[in-house]
């Protein structure tokens, strides 16, 4: 596989490959994620005669957006695609140990969850980790060639002092002894210039022996020259999306591009004929899935100065939009590359953008690490894995106090999660093992979608994502902003719920991870404790408890945990009293001296505003 240059005309060209995102990246960047499958499936057979390399259609936002938004089963999604598609392979992208989620799950949720997409029709696994940790990408890695997948191994691209080319050939590497079948390079925030791609895949192809392939977006305007640059020193695939799919924050359109390669003398296998019958088909598409309030600049300038993705500046921007403080985004902007360095500078990329993100905000808005996340706390802890430098020191003991961080692998200390999660669903909602693996990754959600499945046909709740495109009544505000989607970008609620729930350490189990068996014993799906009933606060006097920011207030830390503290309960000093949810993060709110709870003066899942008093208090 690996590119030999050729010389004269009657010598075959070189092949350049080309992968389609159209059916994931593209949309899950353009259009939020709202592709749906009859959508796909309208255009999939045209798809699948253009000659791609691959077609990359599942995995990334879409299996979360599929059950959130389209109310359809994602598996349903790729069984169907596969279907029609029988002539080039499927493929996907997949965050490692973070499988689709947002969080580490156990080995055994990961290697099942492997084991089912490769059942159901996956092809090719694009495994990447948001820290470039082998230790987090090893399970993915030996679960797709276990069950004969190709394992595409993944370098996040990133600047910094730390990322040089030597060390992501290290890198490449290592994956290359784990036995990955090809490398690509994921340029998530399309910063890499044609000078940095020549030099790096030069390195690499000269160190592995696998075929390289680039990934990139066109949010700085630079994917184009890029990919060619690459290609010309060696890489042998690229990432394209069709001309209406792509540009702005998606792929180099994949028109362009082929007539590009094949003036340069390589050949691409593409139909022409096709790629115009399928552009004619989004184009017609765009008018009902793009989102009405997109006004995206076709080039980012700035990304090429200050390297952060476009889409987390506009995700920022709306976090401090909620907290009435916009008039400080180009504090937050500066504040997040130090934030960043004290992180041991992370690639910016889920999750990873989120935790760094979300942090810069709130240094700039409550001083710097005065208030800290629980997800920045688990990655201080080493619990999203090992940071590409070391963590400020100053910084680590401000956040962990006397706490130790981990030096195992995160996955470690994971319990096995299939039986439990089997265990906590409803056997009336469960129909297929798969619906297990969904409610592993996302458990809110998928029940949700089951409930929804559940109700007889006719009957059910209107579809969210029509929901969403209504036409508002007039006089209410126009609609937020679609969110932007790039995987940097793309929703993250899951985020601070489930990583505490690191335990107990257990040793890895061999052999291979068996079918779940679905539940037979009725257990009721866990649920958010309600909340008492909240009083007028001048019932009860005394000092309280306020919010510290705008957000939702939770007496617990996710569904199903137990509430944080009770009326009439002790409180230790340090120790939550309650958790607010503002940006997307469950946020502890601590008592600063021990305290005892008089009354709760807001009710579970209620909105909150910065300065409200949340709880009446006895010192
Ligand atoms: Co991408």
């Amino acid at each position: 596989m690996k590119q030999t240059k050729t010389v004269g005309t009657a010598a075959r060209k070189t092949r350049i490959r080309i992968t389609d995102t159209t059916l994931r990246d593209a949309h899950q960047s353009l259009w939020a994620t709202r592709l749906r499958t009859d959508d796909i499936l309208a255009i999939a057979e045209a798809v699948d005669q253009a000659g791609y390399y691959s077609l990359e259609c599942w995995g990334g936002a879409t299996f979360d957006v599929c059950m959130r938004f389209l109310r359809e089963n994602p598996w349903e999604r790729l069984r169907k695609i596969k279907a029609v598609c029988k002539n080039t392979p499927l493929q996907m992208l997949l965050r490692g140990q973070n499988l689709l989620g947002y969080k580490h799950y156990p080995d055994d949720v990961v290697e099942r969850f492997v084991a089912l997409a490769c059942e159901n029709g996956m092809d090719i696994f694009r495994v990447f980790d948001a820290l470039n940790d082998p230790r987090n990408l090893e399970k993915a890695i030996s679960s797709v060639k276990k069950y004969g997948g190709h394992a595409q191994g993944t370098i996040s691209y990133t600047t910094s002092p730390v990322h040089t080319v030597e060390s992501f050939v290290q890198l490449a590497k290592q994956m290359e002894s784990m036995g990955i079948d090809s490398l690509c390079i994921k340029d998530m925030a399309g910063i890499m210039t044609p000078a940095e791609a020549s030099t790096l895949v030069g390195a690499l192809v000269k160190s592995i022996k696998v075929p390289v392939q680039v990934h990139s977006h066109m949010t700085s305007g630079m994917a184009a020259a890029m990919y060619l640059s690459a290609v010309k020193a060696g890489a042998g695939a690229v990432d394209t999306a069709i001309s209406t799919m792509s540009s702005f924050s998606s792929q180099p359109p994949t028109e362009t591009m082929a007539a590009i390669f094949e003036a340069e003398g390589y050949d691409t296998n593409l139909d022409h004929a096709k790629l115009a019958e399928i552009n004619a088909y989004f184009r017609g598409l765009k008018k009902d899935r793009a989102p009405r309030t997109t006004a995206t600049e076709p080039v980012d300038a700035g990304v090429l100065e200050h390297k952060i993705p476009g889409g987390m500046i506009s995700n920022l921007r709306s976090q401090l939009d909620q907290q009435g403080a916009l008039d400080r985004l180009q504090e937050v902007m500066d504040e997040l590359p130090k934030t960043r360095a004290d992180m041991g500078y992370p690639p910016l990329v889920t999750p990873t953008s989120q935790i760094v993100g979300i942090q810069s905000v709130l240094n700039v808005l409550q001083g710097r690490y005065k208030m800290v996340t629980q997800e920045t706390k688990n990655y201080v802890k080493g619990l999203y894995g090992r940071a590409p430098a070391p963590i400020n020191p100053k910084v680590a003991k401000k956040i962990l106090g006397g706490e130790k961080p981990i030096t195992c692998r995160p996955a470690d200390l994971l319990k096995p999660g299939l039986a439990e999660a089997a265990n906590q669903l409803e056997p009336k909602l469960v129909q297929k093992e798969e619906d297990i693996l969904s409610y592993c990754l996302f458990p809110e959600v998928a029940l949700g979608y089951f409930k929804w499945r559940a109700q007889p046909e006719g009957q059910r709740d209107p579809i969210p994502a029509d929901l969403e495109r209504q036409p508002a009544p007039a006089g209410t505000p126009a609609p937020a902003p679609a969110p932007a989607a790039d995987e940097s970008t793309e929703r993250f609620a899951e985020i601070g719920q489930l990583v505490a729930e690191l335990a107990s350490r257990l040793g890895m189990t061999a052999g291979s991870v068996p079918a779940v068996p679905l539940p037979k014993k009725s257990a009721p799906a866990p649920e958010a404790a309600p909340a008492p009933a909240a009083e007028k606060p001048d019932e009860v006097s005394g000092p309280t408890v306020n919010a510290p920011f705008n957000g939702t207030f939770f007496r617990s830390d996710g569904p199903g945990k137990p509430e944080l503290a009770q009326e009439g309960g002790a409180v230790k000093a340090g120790d939550p009293v309650c958790v607010i949810e503002a940006m997307k993060m469950f946020n502890p709110i601590k008592a600063d001296k021990p305290l005892t709870v008089v009354k709760f003066l807001v009710k579970h899942g209620d909105n909150v505003a910065k300065g409200q008093p949340l709880a009446v208090v006895k010192y």
